[in-house]
């Protein structure tokens, strides 16, 4: 007979843990019975949320080894980033240090104690000429951004520590922690009767961020490696998705301007055609993402 004392937890660190990702997967797991949490984060963070935050930079490589030696996790979940796609034009260093140089530590620390690393990527490390993409699909990325998430995916190629790479793009739903979020924004912007300007020409299948949640733990619950893209269910442009959440709740369509990427003038070039065909996820982890409405109506119940 066995008893609850018995189940060996699996031990799993985060870092970036008040950031979109980083919040949600640290409440998950904090509510799982049969998982060890460490959450890191660069500082303790605004939210109100009473999970317990460890302080450890990851540009700071010997903070990150103590603390992931200390720990001995048997899965690191890297949720930090440098995400300000446009800044990272304009602070290269910082970029990649943040984006390449600490995935570099952190595979040296997990090395060090056999620790599985997911670590999160991005669709951005495409040129979006011909997406939706796949996993084996040739990269080009076009921005600073993209150069330097591609350059952590190869450096977790060469550190000969087990690895998955998660591609996702445009994570929505995160209102909880009170984050920036697209569709929280556009409800607030319409009801508030504020013109919002929306993209035509930029397309992709947006992940809700549960999904995303959910994708990285089948990961770990299949133990599997290599590259895999978690996404939406529902490929449409930025400005079809804006008109499906002035639809859902109710708001007045009318301040819906549509515009093209080239307005914006935004210092980094964006990838157009993108997205990212989650097949792979689906038949080999049992990936099952909600429908945009579907996540429209879990979000309903968060801000009403
Ligand atoms: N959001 C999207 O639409 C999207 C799309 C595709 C891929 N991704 C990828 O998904 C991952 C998570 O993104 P996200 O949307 O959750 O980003 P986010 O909300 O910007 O969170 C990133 C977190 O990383 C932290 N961080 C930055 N520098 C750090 C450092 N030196 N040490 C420790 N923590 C540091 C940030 O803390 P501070 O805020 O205190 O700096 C922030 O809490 C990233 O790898 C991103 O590239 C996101």
């Amino acid at each position: 007979m066995s008893n609850n004392s018995d189940i060996i937890k699996k031990r799993i660190l985060i870092t970036g843990a008040n950031g979109v990702l980083g919040s949600n997967l640290a409440m998950f797991y904090s509510e799982q019975d049969n998982i060890e949490l460490c959450c890191t984060a660069k500082t303790k963070g605004s939210n109100s949320s009473d999970i317990s935050i460890i302080i450890c930079d990851i540009t700071n490589r010997d903070k990150i080894k103590k603390t992931i030696l200390e720990f001995c996790p048997d899965y690191v979940i890297n949720a930090a980033a440098f995400t300000n796609v446009d800044k990272c034009e304009s602070e290269k260093e910082t970029a990649w240090t943040i984006n390449v140089k600490s995935v570099e530590y952190l595979a040296e620390a997990c090395r060090a104690v056999d620790a599985h690393l997911i670590h999160i990527s991005t669709d951005y490390v495409f040129d979006g000429k011909q997406g939706p993409y796949s996993e084996v699909d040739k990269t080009n990325p076009i921005s600073y951004y993209g150069r330097t998430k591609l350059a952590s995916e190869n450096a977790l190629k060469i550190s000969g520590i087990n690895y998955t790479i998660i591609r996702t793009n445009v994570l929505y739903g995160a209102i909880e922690k009170g984050k920036a979020d697209f569709v929280y924004w556009v409800v607030q912007s319409l009801e508030n009767g504020k013109d919002i300007r929306i993209v035509t020409d930029q397309f992709n299948n947006p992940t809700f961020v549960e999904d995303l949640v959910r994708g990285i733990n089948k990961v770990i619950e299949f133990k599997r490696s290599g590259i895999f893209n978690i996404g939406g269910r529902n490929f449409l442009s930025r400005f079809e998705f804006t008109n499906m959440i002035a639809d859902y709740f109710d708001l007045n369509k009318n301040l819906i301007h549509p515009i093209i990427t080239k307005e914006l003038n935004q210092a980094a070039i964006r990838p157009l055609k993108s997205g990212l065909v989650t097949l792979k996820a689906e038949t080999q982890i049992n990936y099952k993402p909600h429908t945009i409405i579907e996540s429209f109506e879990k979000i309903k119940s968060k801000i009403s």
